[in-house]
């Protein structure tokens, strides 16, 4: 099959640049690699070219193809040299004056049909297309580090971008072997936006002190089935990139309080703190492997008090034949007696304002997180109040990790660890859904193969209930009284009346 643009321009032979002219020339187009250091230029040949051999020797190329692919990767030595290319895709520095000049100049070299298009990650596309001739030839197609490897790109559309580009450029994109998803052109677009919920949610929790980083990872990948904990993600992309990235979308959607970086980020970022490739970030490093601290001793207990579980639990039912299961002695009066370790299991609450409410002693009531099914976690998280007892704590860690299923104990806080993330995930995704940047369903696969998410941002909020996700934001917002919580609409209207955060529809 003959690819869609048979002369593919690239310009920058950077990290990116040589990706894309990568997948291009794989694609079966030719493709013509321009950077303004030469020296550039032929080293991403040469890395290029090693891939192929590399492909050729696992048996994914045969020689034939990588012999072919070897004759179609050029470098050039100009842009002039771009003139027959009916698609140029720019990879350089991320400056908008750099870029401006640069399509400014391109204009006067191809031809007025040419596809122009950006790999900016965080500029606007319809201000790099706005001193244009031809706004209307310019898009962006977002793609991700390493570029052979995220099969994903984002399509973003400028205000002034014609429809046909954006769905010649989509074309292209499944011809090169990846999924094209179309964007407005927002700040962050999809991916970096749909990501803001993971790394700042994190954050905070770790700035209040309610877990250390390493808990909040193992929390959020034993519960959820995230392949990185938040820290663990922020170590291998290195804060130099990360940080800025929360600031930029922070920034562009004028302090939007859901997208607030974090002071943790901006301190480590000054200090030389970057993550694994400095050897040190949240975690340290030694000679790339990362050195973990042993988990926190499951407590002896002579006597294990019985349990009552509140009336209001969320997943009693479910949580009551855990402890059955686990061989608790169950309390089924109407209150706890003197002896008992009361838990309580709120969604959005802080386990104290839930022993205040419901007339509890607070030293005998401990949380737990009940968002997430007994049998899909891998680990239970157990939450404390300020003034709950040491033997309380104890009893209820023991009692909890009997049948060997990890168990972390964290400080109070709205929300636990998963609820506030997974709450702040679906409650941004939704809030991308009601700007309309994209379809719900191109959200859902930007995200999961962009970010890796074990599940998209709505399904996510599917799977553990957008009324629950909903009920967690309300109180939430009432515990903190911080804007950051407040629901989307686009989410409100389903969880109010619990419809599946896929169905798209809307009657007009
Ligand atoms: P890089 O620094 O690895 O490479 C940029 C290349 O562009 C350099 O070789 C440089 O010599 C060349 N260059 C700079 N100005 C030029 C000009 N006026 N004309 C010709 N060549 C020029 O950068 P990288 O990481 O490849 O990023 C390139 C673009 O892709 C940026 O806009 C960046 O924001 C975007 N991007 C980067 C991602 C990443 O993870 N690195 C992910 C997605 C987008």
């Amino acid at each position: 099959m003959n690819p869609l643009f048979e002369r593919v321009g690239v310009i920058g032979a950077g990290a990116m640049g040589r990706g894309i002219a990568q997948i291009a020339a794989q694609a079966g187009s030719v493709v013509v690699l321009f950077d303004m250091q030469p020296q550039a230029c032929v080293a991403a040949q040469a890395g290029v070219f090693a891939q192929w051999d590399k492909l050729g020797e696992k048996g994914r190329m045969t020689a034939e193809q990588v012999a072919q692919c070897k004759l179609r990767l050029i470098c050039a030595d100009s842009l002039q040299a771009l003139s027959d290319c009916k698609l140029v895709v720019e990879a350089v520095v991320e400056r908008l004056d750099v870029k401006s000049a640069l399509f400014a100049q391109l204009e006067g070299i191809v031809s007025p049909s040419a596809v122009l298009a950006t790999n900016t990650s965080s500029l606007s596309v319809t201000a790099i297309a706005a001193q244009l001739k031809r706004p209307a030839q310019l898009a962006g197609y977002h793609f991700f580090n390493p570029v052979p490897l995220m099969k994903v790109v984002e399509v973003i559309a400028g205000l002034r971008t014609s429809k046909s580009v954006c769905d010649d450029l989509a074309v292209y994109a499944r011809q090169m072997g990846h999924t094209p998803v179309l964007a407005q052109d927002t700040p962050g677009f999809i991916v970096n936006h749909a990501g803001r919920g993971y790394g700042t949610e994190a954050l905070r929790i770790a700035s209040e002190g309610v877990a250390d980083f390493a808990t909040i990872d193992q929390i959020l990948k034993d519960q959820v089935g995230f392949k990185l904990g938040p820290f663990e993600l922020m170590d291998l992309t290195a804060l130099d990139v990360s940080h800025p990235v929360m600031e930029s979308v922070y920034r562009q959607y004028y302090e939007e309080p859901r997208y607030r970086p974090s002071q943790i980020t901006a301190q480590r970022l000054a200090g030389g703190l970057l993550g694994k490739k400095t050897g040190e970030g949240f975690y340290r490093y030694a000679d790339g492997v990362v050195k973990t601290a042993a988990p926190a001793p499951v407590p002896s207990v002579p006597t294990m008090p019985p349990v009552w579980v509140s009336p209001r639990a969320a997943r009693r039912a479910e949580l009551l034949l855990l402890l059955k299961n686990l061989g608790a002695k169950i309390e089924t009066g109407a209150s706890p007696s003197a002896e008992a370790l009361t838990l309580v299991a709120p969604l959005g609450f802080d386990v104290t304002t839930v022993a205040v409410v419901e007339r509890l002693d607070p030293a005998r009531t401990v949380g737990i997180d009940m968002l997430v099914a007994d049998n899909e976690t891998k680990r239970r998280v157990l939450a404390t109040n300020p003034a709950t007892r040491t033997d309380m704590r104890m009893a209820a860690h023991a009692l909890m990790a009997r049948d060997g299923k990890a168990v972390s104990v964290i400080r109070d806080s709205g929300g636990f660890v998963t609820q506030r993330v997974v709450a702040t995930i679906v409650n941004i995704a939704s809030d991308i859904c009601q700007q309309a940047i994209c379809s719900p369903a191109d959200l859902e696969t930007a995200v999961t193969l962009g970010l890796g998410y074990p599940l998209g941002p709505l399904a996510m909020g599917n799977h553990y209930g957008p009324t629950n996700v909903l009920e967690v934001l309300f109180n939430m917002q009432t515990v903190y009284g911080d804007p950051r919580y407040r629901p989307s609409p686009w989410l409100r209207r389903r969880g109010a009346i619990g419809l599946s955060l896929l169905h798209e529809e809307e009657a007009m």
